[in-house]
């Protein structure tokens, strides 16, 4: 997506090797004209695949996840990190390992808004090692979903999570994807929308 790669280019900050900076536009402040369009553009790729829900995890993915649901006319779902004091019912849950962190996580929703009835497509700000896509993946097979796609704005794609969710044979489909963040430079490779 062109729009979103020059924004990368003119407001993304490298911080290290492996770190991308976007909280002008996506992470912290939001720019909701590009979110818009990044929630159009994945309908606009999934809508032959009936999607019933959209499935992401707080916070970051909240913004795409909402405005593709939007285009998509779905309810948005988000994974909770921590257990929120509401949260009564019976859960889905899914344990979440962090590189980055280097500690693992629980994550859950509520099991009454996923079933066996459901398409989803899962919706996320970046692909890193994969491990919170793979988390969302397993909270939907609980609850016997049909996973469809999953929606990435931007891809780090030196690292293993495409693969990880390719070999779990579901498709990948990012927005922008990033070869390298060498030297402080950011270098592109081709997109898949
Ligand atoms: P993984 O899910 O792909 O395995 O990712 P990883 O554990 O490596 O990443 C942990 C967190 O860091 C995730 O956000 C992820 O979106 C974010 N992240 C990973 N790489 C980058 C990057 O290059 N730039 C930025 N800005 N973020 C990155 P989180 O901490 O779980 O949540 P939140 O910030 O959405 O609340």
């Amino acid at each position: 997506m062109e729009e979103l790669v020059r924004r990368i280019q003119e407001e993304g900050n490298v911080l290290s090797e492996g770190v991308l900076k976007v909280d002008r536009f996506i992470t912290h402040q939001v720019d909701p004209k590009l979110m818009e369009q990044i929630g159009s553009r994945f309908a606009e790729v999934f809508s032959q695949k009936n999607i019933t829900k959209v499935v992401t995890i707080e916070s970051s993915g909240i913004a795409p996840a909402i405005y593709t649901a939007q285009s998509l006319a779905t309810p948005m779902i988000f994974a909770r990190k921590e257990k929120s004091l509401t949260m009564d019912e019976e859960l889905l849950t899914s344990s979440v390992y962090s590189f980055t962190k280097q500690l693992a996580s629980t994550i859950s929703i509520s099991r009454k808004f996923l079933n066996e009835q459901d398409h989803v497509l899962i919706v996320d700000d970046f692909l890193a090692n994969g491990q919170a896509a793979k988390g969302l993946i397993e909270l939907c097979q609980q609850a016997g979903a049909q996973v469809e796609g999953i929606g990435i704005v931007i891809e780090k794609s030196f690292q293993t999570g495409r693969q990880l969710l390719e070999d779990m044979d579901v498709p990948v489909v990012s927005l922008a994807r990033i070869d390298s963040l060498k030297e402080g430079e950011v270098s592109f490779k081709q997109a898949d929308a």
